[in-house]
């Protein structure tokens, strides 16, 4: 079986992707699998197997920089196929049984690329098109959660168009203090802002409009964030549940991926094994309601009382040395390589 791996691409998470591909290059079984590299850069530009090559090992200071959490790995370039993608004309061919897209963000994990495999009639890994699509859009999230009766922080959406009428005395009065404000389809906490006063608002809004056309306005919840990985097409499964502890004001992208002691895991988290039970039933529930296939990483806000409040989900969760996915599933008994056979043979089912 011939496996595409394709990461890279053009989102804000581009660097995230390639440390997550290396990890899962590394861990996939060459015994069963050919891998076929399919390196996407930041233009959208693609390249095949040795070509791709350069992105992996890029010198890019912010690539060398994420590359201090990602693991060493010793690549094994697939045959340069003869029939090589052609993309040009939205056409892929070759010898390539199955794709495993590992993209972050916008352009990979929204539905774009899903499309495009299903049109070529190539099976992929992870969810398809509309929950793809659903999963990348924090604010379709959450309505499609809200309307399951699945427990939501409190929001508002601004688009760039109206951002003028944002009055932040009323805001706050709804909301509370502190807020966030995060692009609508990022990731990785890409352009979120943690705010408390109005200079802080007005900037926080701008930062996130770089990334999306469409902010979120978050109320903050007070509380401990936790993680349930979930694994399956029709009858998923839940893992055991992992906790953050953001050792900054909160869990950015400087705390996940630069900083070395930005947030400690703490797996499995320290939880009664009933609120697990209850997040992991949660987890199962908003996998389906957000229509979720193979896999996806469920986040939550954890409140002193024990109540659980879905923060959000990955339907392309990252795969570096220190995400969380694929963490889960070895305290809950699949091993990196087991995990990444598994999702293979769930896309092919
Ligand atoms: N968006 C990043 C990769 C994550 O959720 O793990
Ligand atoms: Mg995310």
């Amino acid at each position: 079986v011939n496996v595409g791996i394709l990461f890279g691409g053009k989102s804000a998470e581009h660097e995230v992707s390639l440390q997550s591909a290396k990890n899962v290059i590394d861990a996939i079984d060459k015994e069963k699998y050919d891998v076929t590299l399919i390196g996407i850069d930041k233009t959208g530009q693609w390249y095949l197997n040795d070509s791709s090559q350069f992105l992996l090992n890029s010198n890019d200071p912010k690539t060398i920089a994420l590359s201090k959490t990602g693991k060493d790995v010793v690549l094994v370039p697939g045959k340069e196929s003869q029939k090589l993608l052609h993309i040009a004309d939205s056409r892929i061919s070759g010898n390539i049984d199955v794709v495993f897209p590992i993209l972050h963000g916008p352009y990979g994990e929204d539905g774009t690329v899903q499309g495009l495999l299903k049109l070529a009639n190539v099976p992929f890994v992870g969810a398809g098109v509309l929950g793809s699509a659903v999963g990348m859009d924090k604010d379709v999230t959450k309505r499609l959660l809200r309307d399951a009766g699945i427990p939501i922080a409190k929001f508002l959406v601004v688009y760039k168009w109206n951002q003028a009428q944002l009055n932040f005395d009323e805001i706050s009065q709804y909301l509370g203090l502190p807020l966030f404000v995060k692009p609508a389809n990022a990731g990785s906490s890409v352009g979120v802002s943690k705010v408390k006063t109005e200079q802080q608002f007005i900037n926080a809004v701008e930062e996130a409009f770089r990334f999306d056309t469409k902010v979120l306005i978050e109320e903050f919840i007070a509380g401990r964030e936790v993680e349930c990985a979930v694994l399956g097409n029709e009858m998923p499964i839940a893992s055991r549940i992992g906790e953050i502890i953001a050792q900054q004001e909160f869990y950015s992208y400087e705390a996940k991926y630069i900083d070395e002691n930005g947030a400690v895991l703490s797996i499995p988290a320290k939880i009664p094994s009933e609120v697990e039970k209850a997040i992991q039933e949660l987890a199962i529930k908003a996998f389906k309601v957000l229509c979720c296939e193979g896999m996806a990483r469920v986040d939550f806000f954890l409140t002193k009382d024990n109540k659980a409040i879905i923060n959000e989900i990955n339907t392309i969760p990252g795969f570096t040395k220190i995400s969380m996915y694929p963490k889960l599933w070895e305290i809950s008994g699949i091993s990196y390589p087991e995990l990444i056979d598994k999702l293979i043979q769930l896309a092919l089912e």
